[in-house]
């Protein structure tokens, strides 16, 4: 359970359980209880989200060189994922491997006032940007990352 997820940060983290999901052995795929699946679940659409918020991040930065097009995809299909995240929550359960904490479940109603303010953050990011290209959006990225660490340092157990 301690992979290289240390120093990376977690985006990183997903990647390398992208790469053991491909090649069949992944870590959520081997439990298949209610809870495993749910587990699964919820970890493909953070995965997916953590990639897409590199991304946007990188270009934001300078780090990445890209066009408007590139950005303005990321930030779409981020807040088409983000859209996903409460019912990526709906099934309680906290199997081996999962950071998720019980508080999700205890204060539901703010996990989910949080995922709908990581959605709309995301969809102003990607509204910006199909208006007017990066320099419409650029500021509108870190609060947008926000949302991310507000809700993980809340409801996501820290790393071991
Ligand atoms: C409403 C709460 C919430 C928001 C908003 C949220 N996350 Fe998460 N995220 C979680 C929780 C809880 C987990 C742990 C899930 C588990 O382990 O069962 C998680 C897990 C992750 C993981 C690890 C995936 C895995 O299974 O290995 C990544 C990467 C991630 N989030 C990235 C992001 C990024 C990037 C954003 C913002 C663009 C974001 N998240 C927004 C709650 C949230």
């Amino acid at each position: 359970m301690n992979r290289s997820r240390s120093r990376v940060g977690a985006a990183a983290a997903a990647i390398g359980f992208v790469l053991v999901a491909g090649c069949g052995g992944g870590q959520p795929a081997a439990d298949d209880s209610p809870e495993g699946r749910a587990f699964q679940y919820r970890h493909a659409v953070m995965t997916v989200v953590g990639q897409k918020m590199l991304t946007l991040g990188g270009i934001a930065r300078g780090e990445i060189t890209a066009d408007d097009a590139a950005f303005t995809k990321a930030a779409s299909d981020l807040a088409v994922m983000a859209g996903m995240t409460t019912e990526a929550f709906m099934a309680q359960g906290i199997p081996s491997g999962s950071r998720a904490l019980p508080a999700i479940w205890e204060s539901w109603s703010d996990f989910e006032r949080r995922a709908q303010d990581f959605q709309q953050a995301a969809q102003a990011v990607a509204e910006a940007a199909q208006r007017g290209g990066l320099e419409a959006a650029r500021d509108l990225v870190r609060p947008l990352q926000q949302t991310c660490g507000g809700c993980h340092s809340t409801y996501r157990k820290p790393e071991e």
